[in-house]
């Protein structure tokens, strides 16, 4: 493993995506095109390059500088692209070629990429797959003998040719000594004026080496991504592949085809998950919960046992038991703590909910530190925001906030303390207290019976 690098050919301008983003950069399942080929690559090889061209600063934002990066000044094709890397390989050892568009190829068809290359002993095997439908890939042209000897580019097929459906995935495995004989004696194609790497094939079997092909069983892995129909097709294949994993893992799907989870999201067995559920970031999810339906958690830590219906969480962290929803927007640096109750139409903002508390309907709670066992009634609102400035707001254990009260912040209500319905609050409440602040009731007895006989309609 140690002498096998890899180069990833990640220069090309991506025109068929019409983005500013680089196309290895576009995600699917939530990391970038190009991470996912960089992960297949890290566990078959030892040593990675990436050719990145236009967008490369991007590229290397992402990634990190510790990676070796090779820059193709000018978009000249992928044999150029391949050239650009040629003076940082050693002169012998194995290489394998990806393109940084074909994130499907996983690390167990690289690693048998890699074990025919070996077993055949040729200059380079290339990865073949069988399509049902061809167009726009490099067909693999076999003699008679079913020996490949070359590859062409849909552009210069003849009808003939066209009807192969074999392919070039555009994922090779090469000897390095091949290689650095061969590669700079490429030649521009001829109608294109650009290097293509698969014409490297014939000056490899011209000068004395095996070229070889693995088809690959099924052809979907091999789907290059050039625009975004195609990148929606993989990103569908990928997330497929995500949930079934989840799933034998123990997380009950009731529709994985409408389940979208990111890669690398951990959830724990019995967690059941509804449909239209979205799992982003970097998100964790502890043993039997229920998520779904319609929730959204973005880069949150669920613990044991959270429900959340119709939801979104984002940033935040829910401890064991508690539920959320429907209907609840948590914003991020939130901590819902272990069995609070957060109920529907509910904002939490930036704030700690302690053990136990209930916000059950209609509230808003931005910039507050509420502790355990409060009760926040129907449409309390945390009025954080003078218009200029963030307050912060302190709910101390077993205060009841009573419904349709505005606690204007800064604020401390003591523990313990009652709020009656209806208060506006803008000073500090001690423990214990009672505090009510709103106009006091006035009864006027039959007013309204009179009223009503005065003015009937004649
Ligand atoms: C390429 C192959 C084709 C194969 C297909 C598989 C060639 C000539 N064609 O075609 O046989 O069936 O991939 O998906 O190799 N790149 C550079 N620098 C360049 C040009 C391209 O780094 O100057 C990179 C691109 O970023 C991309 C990869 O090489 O990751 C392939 O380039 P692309 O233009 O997508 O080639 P295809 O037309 O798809
Ligand atoms: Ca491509």
């Amino acid at each position: 493993m140690q002498r096998t690098w890899t180069v990833i050919l990640a220069a090309g301008e991506g025109t068929r995506m019409h983005s500013s983003l680089p196309k290895v950069l576009h995600p699917l399942c939530g990391r970038p095109m190009l991470w996912h080929v960089l992960e297949a690559a890290r566990a078959v090889t030892g040593q990675q390059i990436i050719v990145v061209g236009k967008g490369g600063e991007q590229v290397k934002e992402y990634f990190g500088h510790d990676l070796v990066y090779v820059e193709q000044l000018k978009r000249l094709g992928t044999g150029h692209a391949l050239l650009q890397a040629l003076p940082h390989l050693p002169s012998s050892g194995r290489l394998l070629v990806l393109c940084g568009d074909t994130p499907l190829l996983g690390m167990e068809i690289l690693r048998q990429l890699l074990e025919t290359h070996q077993g055949q002993i040729a200059g380079a095997t290339v990865l073949t797959a069988e399509m049902d439908d061809p167009t726009g890939y490099g067909r693999v042209l076999r003699d008679q003998n079913g020996a490949v000897f070359g590859i062409v580019e849909e552009l210069h097929a003849t009808l003939e040719q066209k009807s192969v459906r074999e392919i070039n995935t555009g994922a090779y495995c090469f000897e390095l000594a091949a290689l650095k004989e061969h590669l700079p004696n490429l030649t521009p194609n001829r109608k294109k004026k650009e290097y293509y790497l698969t014409d490297l094939l014939p000056l490899l079997a011209g000068g004395g080496y095996r070229v070889e092909a693995f088809k690959l069983s099924d052809a979907f892995p091999a789907l290059g991504i050039n625009d975004r129909a195609q990148l929606a097709r993989a990103t569908a294949k990928l997330r497929e592949r995500i949930n079934e994993q989840l799933m034998l893992s123990g997380v009950t799907m009731v529709d994985p085809a409408t389940t979208y989870i990111d890669c690398g999201i951990k959830i724990g067995p019995d967690t059941v998950i509804y449909p239209q559920t979205i799992l982003e970031g970097e998100t964790e999810v502890g043993e039997g919960c229920r998520l779904g339906p319609g929730t959204h958690i973005i880069d949150s830590v669920l613990k044991d046992n959270v429900i959340c219906q119709k939801s979104t969480v984002w940033g935040s962290k829910v401890e064991e038991k508690a539920t959320i929803g429907p209907y609840a927007y948590i914003r991020p640096e939130s901590v819902i703590g272990p069995e609070v109750k957060v109920g529907d139409f509910v904002e939490i903002k930036k704030s700690c909910i302690g053990k136990g508390s209930k916000v059950p309907h209609l509230t808003y709670v931005g910039d507050a530190d509420i502790g355990p066992g409060v009760n926040m009634g129907a449409g309390s609102i945390v009025v954080n925001y003078d218009g200029r400035r963030k307050h912060k707001t302190t709910i101390e254990a077993g205060a009841f906030i009573g419904c349709n009260s505005n606690l204007v912040s800064p604020l401390t209500v003591g523990a313990g303390a009652f709020i009656g319905a209806g208060s506006t609050i803008t000073r500090n409440v001690p423990a214990g207290s009672l505090v009510i602040s709103r106009s006091p009731q006035k009864l006027k007895e039959g007013f309204a019976r009179r009223f009503l006989e005065n003015n009937k309609e004649k």
